[in-house]
């Protein structure tokens, strides 16, 4: 096997090893506006997240999951993303702008940065479906 397809950026490592908006207590998320959780066809591992908006946009973006290293740091660095972003350019991001700003992922770690991406759309369909 080649070394190079295990390669971590510094930035994935940075967000596994200092994962932001990650769940810790359950008191965290009481005050949240919606929810997704999606689990990976992959690998089976589980992904939730919450947002909280204001004004249409994502105030709050947090999240757990059952996943690797690499769900959590592309989760990690999903939520940054969208705080302060309205709910139609959220809906719009791609697990490939979250790779981008990771820096990139192994191949076979790929499907790992789908899960953030994919719960995060789930949450905002909830947030809609409930303030129609
Ligand atoms: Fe399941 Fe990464 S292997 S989320």
């Amino acid at each position: 096997m080649d070394g190079q397809d295990w390669f971590y950026t510094d930035v994935v490592k940075e967000h596994f090893i200092r994962p932001r908006n990650a769940v810790l207590f359950d008191s965290q998320i009481e005050d949240m506006d919606a929810v997704g959780e999606v689990g990976s066809p992959a690998c089976g591992d589980i992904m939730k997240i919450w947002i909280k908006v204001k004004d249409g946009k994502i105030i709050k973006c947090m999240w757990k999951t059952f996943g690797c290293a690499s769900a959590i740091a592309s989760t990690s660095m999903l939520s940054e993303m969208v705080i302060g972003m309205t709910l139609e350019d959220a809906i719009k991001i791609k697990a490939k702008d979250i790779l981008d700003k990771l820096g990139g992922l192994p191949s076979k770690k790929i499907h790992c940065s789908v899960l953030g991406d994919q719960a995060l759309k789930k949450a905002i369909e909830n947030y809609l479906d409930k303030h129609q």
